[in-house]
């Protein structure tokens, strides 16, 4: 979380930064700030939106070649124009931005009173800033050898870029657990969290590691250890289009992301899918299937919902691989003390690459002999780069704060890794391979279909975007798609909304319904089918209002429904890559009914990178 952008070069830095700032603006909107070094050091910040922080500019002299910005997600300190960064040191000499977590602030700020300094923050920032420009002073050092000095006390994450009242040319950036990518330029250099804000201007990009400090100029770039020893640089060529992270004429990022479905599902499966020869072809597989087929145990590593692509992978590969899953929360795996032994395969999924609590968890799950398979969507991210092995999802940058894209394209790679495995394995019939290959090929075509006309799912949101509570519930490989459901409305319209299995609803949940609690049964044609009708009558007979997912066809759950929202007709296993879809579009058109910022919704951010 938070977003952080850096310029240094023969364009003014001002308008760099501020527009990189609004690509990164998922990543938090609590407040905004940018600094720049034209003569004397200059701060500029505002609580809210980069566009508060681009009204509150408006007659100010921003010039200057080199500049630093934040967009915030607050941690430390309420969202507010005194807690937005950038944050300069008491001594006026140094600004800094920080995405992450300074776990020991507590204790340095202690010492750093007991010598007087005084904080206009509550941040662990300003903490670290000070403390910097305390033993720059201290020592008579340059700001990079106090910074290497500073982070060996320093416990927990960062992303930091650091500029100097003294020093017109020079971004000091140091990352630990952060992410932090520089842009190449002619003559001038760019600096950010992920590569949006750089991608106008250069592909050529270096991916900063754990443990380095880059010094950056208009023409050159050090990358040293904290040891003070060169790194070369390793640069790497950006495969990806300024269209496809601009609205490109939708109303929300959201919205544009829900419609790309059939495209990105269709690029995830591109040349993977063999269907005519028969073929899944996956690199990281191929040239791992001993791993992955003799696997006593896989574990699937995930928050959010990348966390319910696992729920849905574990029912997926346990029925064709025959090999038990277990699907871990990161945050939990990682501080309890879970059993990981050699032969054992961590699948760990996630959209950004960067989820504080996935990294972390795999990186203890590494040091006990556990293969590491990353399913990730950004290139080139942490995730990825840990891993042993891999599949991107292909689903292209994914804006809207909440998953949709980036979460089909984790089920096609995952269905997919499971034939593959379970083919290989012996453990499903090539009759049953090659049916479901066939299956998973429609998926595109079928999506197209569910997006054709949504105008019915925007007349049930509308019709139930008032209700405070709803429950989603649903049966085996639908069951997770009720969860994610349940987590999109929550996150985008702020309706308290829970996912059950439909037949656990008995055991608790059944005491909410009444008759204004919408109650939405994903209950496509599947095995459970007749089960599920069952959990609806019963839902019906405590006049719960149904509201039903089904297969186009099905007349028997339009007289118990409500209202009902189709999709095609298609194999169990493949199910939740076409029930999700109307989920997402219901939760969309709600939040929009509402009047709520759907790309933003308050208090999240896109990538959370603090624990
Ligand atoms: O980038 P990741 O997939 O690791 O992110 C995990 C979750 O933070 C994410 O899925 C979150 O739950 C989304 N806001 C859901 O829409």
């Amino acid at each position: 979380m938070c977003g952080i952008v850096g310029y240094t070069g023969p364009r003014q830095a001002y308008p760099v930064v501020v527009k990189g700032l609004k690509r990164l603006e998922y990543r938090g909107y609590d407040s905004a700030g940018v600094a720049l070094v034209n003569g004397d050091l200059k701060v500029f910040k505002k609580k809210g939106k980069v566009a508060d922080l681009e009204e509150n500019n408006v007659g100010k002299d921003l010039n200057g070649h080199i500049g630093i910005g934040h967009t915030r997600w607050a941690t430390h300190g309420e969202p507010s124009d005194r807690n937005a960064h950038p944050h300069q040191s008491q001594s006026g000499e140094l600004a800094m931005i920080h995405n992450g977590i300074i776990e020991n602030y507590a204790q340095i700020k202690q010492e750093l009173l007991s010598k007087g300094y005084t904080f206009k923050s509550d941040t662990d920032t300003e903490v670290l800033l000070n403390f910097i420009d305390d033993i720059k002073k201290n020592n008579n050092c340059s700001v990079e050898e106090a910074l290497r000095i500073a982070l060996k006390r320093v416990v927990g994450a960062y992303c930091i870029l650091l500029i100097s009242k003294d020093d017109p040319e020079t971004i000091i950036a140091a990352r630990k657990g952060s992410p932090l990518v520089i842009g190449i330029g002619k003559g001038e250099h760019f600096l950010a969290s992920d590569a949006s804000p750089i991608i106008e201007y250069t592909k050529e990009v270096v991916y900063v590691n754990d443990y380095e400090i880059a010094i950056v100029r208009p023409d050159e770039l050090i990358l040293k250890n904290l040891g003070n020893e060169k790194q070369t640089p390793y640069i790497t060529k950006l495969d990806m289009e300024l269209a496809k992270i601009e609205k490109g004429g939708y109303e929300h990022f959201m919205l544009k992301e829900i419609h790309e479905q059939p495209e990105t599902i269709h690029d995830c499966l591109r040349g993977r899918l063999q269907v005519e020869t028969g073929e899944i072809k996956m690199g990281g597989i191929q040239n791992h299937i001993d791993a992955l087929v003799n696997a006593d145990r896989i574990l699937m590593v995930a928050c959010g919902t990348s966390w319910h692509a696992g729920l849905i992978a574990e029912y997926v590969f346990e029925e064709l691989c025959r090999i038990p899953v277990e699907v871990e929360y990161a945050s939990e795996f990682r501080y309890r003390n879970p059993v990981v032994k050699k032969g054992d395969v961590i699948i760990a999924i996630s959209q950004s690459g960067e989820t504080a609590d996935t990294l972390v968890a795999l990186e203890k799950a590494k040091e006990q002999g556990a293969f590491i398979f990353g399913v990730v969507n950004v290139v080139g991210s942490s995730i990825a780069r840990i891993s042993h092995a891999g599949a991107y999802t292909h689903a292209g940058p994914e804006i809207g704060v909440a998953s949709t894209k980036a979460f089909t394209g984790q089920l096609a790679v995952l269905m997919m890794m499971a034939l593959k495995i379970g083919y290989a394995k012996g453990t499903i019939s090539k009759e049953r391979y090659l049916h479901l290959m066939n299956e998973l090929d429609a998926v595109p075509d079928k999506v197209k279909q569910i997006l054709a006309d949504t105008s019915n799912i925007e007349r049930i949101a509308n019709k139930y975007k008032d209700a405070t509570d709803a429950l989603f519930l649903g049966r085996g490989y639908n069951f997770p798609v009720a969860l994610e459901g349940a987590l999109k409305l929550k996150e985008i319209s702020y309706i308290h909304a829970e996912g059950y299995p439909a037949a656990e609803m008995k055991h608790g949940p059944i005491a909410l319904v009444d008759e204004n609690l919408p109650v939405v049964f994903v209950a496509t044609k599947d095995s459970y089918y007749e089960k599920i009708i069952s959990n609806v009558q019963e839902i019906k007979a405590r006049k719960g209002r149904v509201v039903a997912v089904a297969s186009e066809g099905d007349n028997v759950i339009t007289t118990m429904s409500e209202d009902v929202m189709f999709v095609p007709e298609c194999d169990e296993v493949i199910a939740p890559l076409l029930s999700t879809i109307p989920l997402q579009l219901l939760s969309y058109y709600v939040g929009v009914a509402k009047g709520y910022n759907v790309d933003m919704p308050r208090n999240l951010a896109k990538s959370v990178t603090v624990e």
